[in-house]
């Protein structure tokens, strides 16, 4: 029997999917003698440069991770701090998000989000909707261990309403419950602030996910570092199990 044909699995370019823990900010302000949440304004800002260069650059889907359902345990004051950060950006920044295409989407428990961020968040995913442009996940009290609990919490209920057949279960059944439903799973993944760790994101979807670690801090990732990123993906070969023999990759024209 002959071998079945090669199998093309360059990376796709541009990645469908690219998902980012912005990190380094406190380290980035601490560094200037300046208090975190400067660094987590100007951080703030960085993403607006980022957004704009993934919709320039063709990119699907972008998430990035604002907020860890760790992140609760710091001094209050940052993580109010926070919050009237993030409510301040929606607002200065909608009117852009109306005239590039974007969709928003947020991942994570909104629930617990303090009012005055909630409602506008919700406000904006909802008009939001109907873009066809970059969809930006914005990952807000997110954990992923709590996403595969309430998926299991989920299938379970099917369980035992007789609903569901425990054999029945497969990954499909597990991934319609998970927050990322509907979204191709990341193919690239970058971390900031020169921490080699994924620290509770998107640990299912990033299975494959090629994973990229910048050495620089969040507020200094601007889009000349995004294009290392990128390029440093592009080199990349994506073997999904297979060997590097049985994958083949176009070449370039
Ligand atoms: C990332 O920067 C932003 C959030 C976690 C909200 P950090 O605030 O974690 O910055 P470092 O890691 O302490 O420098
Ligand atoms: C991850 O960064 C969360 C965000 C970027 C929002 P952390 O700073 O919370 O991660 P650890 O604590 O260094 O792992
Ligand atoms: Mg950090």
């Amino acid at each position: 029997m002959s071998d079945p044909a090669p199998i093309v699995n360059a990376p796709p370019v541009p990645p469908r999917h690219i998902g980012i823990i912005m990190d380094g900010n406190g380290r980035w302000a601490a560094a200037k003698g300046l208090p975190r949440l400067e660094g987590h304004r100007r951080g703030a800002e960085r993403l607006i440069e980022i957004v704009d260069a993934c919709i320039d650059g063709g990119i699907g889907v972008l998430t990035v991770f604002a907020f860890s359902a760790e992140n609760w345990k710091r001094p209050l004051e940052e993580v109010s701090g926070l919050f009237k950060l993030g409510e301040w950006v929606l607002r200065a920044h909608l009117a852009r998000l109306e005239k590039r295409n974007v969709r928003l989407r947020v991942i994570g428990d909104v629930s617990a989000l303090p009012e005055f961020v909630r409602t506008p968040l919700e406000d904006v995913v909802a008009s939001t909707r109907h873009h066809t442009g970059l969809t930006l996940v914005v990952a807000l009290n997110y954990g992923a261990r709590q996403e595969i609990v309430s998926a299991a919490q989920s299938l379970a209920a099917d369980v035992a309403a007789g609903k569901l057949l425990p054999a029945a279960v497969d990954w499909s059944t597990i991934e319609a419950r998970l927050q990322t439903a509907g979204l191709p799973d990341p193919d690239l993944i970058i971390r900031t602030s020169g921490e080699f760790r994924l620290s509770n994101f998107l640990l299912l979807q990033s299975a494959y996910a090629e994973i990229v670690f910048a050495s620089v801090f969040w507020p200094d990732f601007d889009k000349a570092q995004l294009q290392l990123a990128l390029a440093e993906y592009a080199k990349r070969e994506r073997r999904f199990g297979l060997t590097g023999e049985q994958i083949q990759v176009p070449a370039k024209a």
